[in-house]
């Protein structure tokens, strides 16, 4: 499994893009302090008192310029070299992060290898849609509903046996 680096690097570019979960709910155990940079480069502290709930949009930072070239663009190759790892949680981050992590990684990695050693996948020609751009079919095939868990509107996709 470690050595399908490639695999899991399109795994995660799609959940950068498309985290199924969209925003993870905290509240602080106890008083602390929260430190954010600011565009200008400086800092703020703000304090947290305890009982304070706190959301963590995750598409905030996984669309962060700051830490993503180009956050738009389906990249896989952006996983395969050194990466922001605390700019990445689809899985949350720290103690109670998701158990299901590794999982979902060994899964992911054999449903993906398996479907596409055995089908070509393409998009399905509709006379609808002869005239879109590239940049239209990618926003027509990738539309979702963003909830507290992200979900696919269509997959017009046509798998074609090997
Ligand atoms: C793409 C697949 C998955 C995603 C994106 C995902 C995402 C998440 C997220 C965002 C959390 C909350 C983390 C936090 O509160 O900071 C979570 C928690 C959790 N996930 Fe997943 N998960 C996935 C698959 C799975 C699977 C396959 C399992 C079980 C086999 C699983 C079991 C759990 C459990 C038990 C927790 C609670 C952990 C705790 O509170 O200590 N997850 N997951």
């Amino acid at each position: 499994m470690s050595r399908f680096t490639r695999v899991l690097a399109v795994l995660y570019e799609t959940l950068r893009l498309f985290p199924t979960v969209t925003y993870i709910p905290k509240v602080a155990a106890q008083d602390t302090t929260l430190t954010v940079r600011n565009v200008d480069g400086g800092e703020t502290t703000f304090p947290v008192p305890s009982g304070t709930e706190i959301n963590i949009h995750v598409p905030g930072l996984h669309y962060n310029p700051r830490y993503w070239k180009e956050p738009h663009k389906f990249i896989p190759d952006r996983f395969l070299g050194d990466w922001p790892k605390d700019a990445f949680i689809p899985f949350g981050q720290g103690a109670r992060a998701c158990l299901g992590k590794r999982f979902f990684e060994i899964e992911g990695i054999a449903v993906l290898t398996m479907l596409v050693s055995r089908y070509k996948i393409e998009v399905k020609e509709e006379p609808a849609f002869a005239l879109e751009t590239f940049e239209e079919r990618y926003a027509r095939i990738t539309a979702f509903n963003q909830g507290l868990t992200t979900s696919s509107l269509r997959v017009p996709l046509v798998f074609k046996r090997r």
